[in-house]
């Protein structure tokens, strides 16, 4: 392949992974994101240094591998938020849809201006923490507590920030009941106001809202744990949640001051090597151990997804009725299917699907 057909083979790519992405943010609820991504898909040219590195992007720029218009709509939108965006500030939300055409001009503006900046922002591949999933864990916690009547020790694989390690500090609407902290109050369980009531809709059998649900301990993993207590870190977390999408904004920044008011640390370790390590040794009776993860598993490699699987087997076949193992997790199904909460139990180990779930945690379908 010639210099030039490689250049233009790479733009392509580019530009189809920006229609790609539009498409997801309509999809999933963020018409602002999709408007920027096509209109910056079709105007990105090469006449200035940022705009041509990011057309000649090395790898897959695609949704489902680098996310390249991800790293571009968060770099846009952390200037914004950090009041350094110029004009292009007075076309993003809360202000309303703008001109697709003025948008494009105002953003490659700022990428030209803010060429350092966006350089070294798009090298790092987007992180999240959606708390909205918090409802689905939360209702896999209760059916665990429900069933093995044990408080729970909790094991999170690829945690982010921990922001969904604390799912029982928050406040749930599931459709018309509300549950917090197993009563019906508005008091969290350190005696203050919950600052997060996250709403999702829910169908199907109730949630197990009178479960005896109590967490002993918590820890979890990631490879690049996020601390939110920086708030440069904070910032880029906040970056990457779609602009328009200001409850998703809003709840993040609450569950935020939650984990801040009683921080945990996410261990930074390799989700294999580290459950290897921690899970072996980790029986205490009347105890239930839970390990759960979620949007993480499909960015393991097969070895460590077997080895992840192996260790849980292994340990599970050791289980006992006073003290079980749980396997909870909740991953996206196939293309445009929602997300798959399931659960395994031992002793026992039958894999059970527990509910369909919105990959934000917008509405639950219960199907036990
Ligand atoms: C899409 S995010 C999901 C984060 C969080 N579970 C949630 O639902 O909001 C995937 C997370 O998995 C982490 N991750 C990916 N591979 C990992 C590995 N091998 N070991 C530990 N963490 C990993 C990433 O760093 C990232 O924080």
């Amino acid at each position: 392949m010639t210099e030039r057909s490689a250049q233009s083979d790479s733009e392509r790519r580019v530009r189809e992974a920006f229609g790609a992405q539009a498409v997801y943010c309509d999809q999933l609820g963020s018409p602002f994101t999709a408007v920027l991504c096509r209109t910056l898909g079709a105007g990105l040219d090469r006449s200035s240094a940022i705009e041509a590195d990011i057309l000649a992007w090395r790898g897959d720029p695609g949704p489902h591998a680098d996310s390249v218009p991800l790293r571009v709509a968060g770099a846009l939108h952390y200037l914004v938020r950090a009041g350094r965006a110029g004009a292009l500030a007075a076309l993003y939300p809360p202000h309303a849809m703008p001109d697709p055409a003025r948008l494009r001009a105002a953003a490659r503006r700022l990428l030209r201006e803010q060429t350092a900046f966006v350089r070294e922002f798009v090298r790092h591949p987007p992180q999240t923490n959606e708390v909205g999933r918090s409802a689905a864990i939360i209702a896999g916690w209760l059916e665990i507590a429900a069933r093995t009547r044990r408080p729970l020790q909790l094991f999170e694989l690829g945690a982010s920030a921990g922001l969904n390690l604390i799912a029982e500090r928050y406040a749930y609407q599931f459709g018309a009941v509300s549950w917090l902290a197993g009563r019906d109050a508005r008091v969290a369980p350190h005696g203050e106001p919950a600052a997060v009531t996250l709403k999702c809709g829910w169908k199907g059998a109730s949630p197990a809202l009178q479960a005896p649900l109590s967490v002993r301990s918590r820890r979890g993993c990631d490879r690049h744990p996020l601390n939110v207590a920086d708030p440069a870190q904070r910032e880029r977390l906040m970056a990457y949640v779609w602009a328009d999408q200001t409850e998703r904004l809003a709840r993040l920044e609450a569950a935020i001051m939650t984990l801040c008011a009683d921080p945990i640390t996410v261990e930074r370790a390799d989700a294999a090597d580290w459950i290897e390590s921690v899970l072996p040794s980790s029986a205490e009776p009347g105890v239930t151990r839970v390990v759960f993860h979620s949007v993480f598993w499909s960015y393991l490699d097969r070895t460590s997804q077997e080895r992840i699987a192996g260790c849980l087997a292994g340990v599970g076949a050791a289980a006992s009725r006073d003290a079980p193992l749980a396997w909870l997790r909740l991953e996206l199904g196939e293309k445009d299917e929602p997300a798959l909460l399931r659960l395994t139990l031992w002793p026992g180990g039958a894999d059970e699907l527990l509910a369909r779930v919105h990959p934000h945690g917008a509405w639950i379908r219960w199907e036990r």
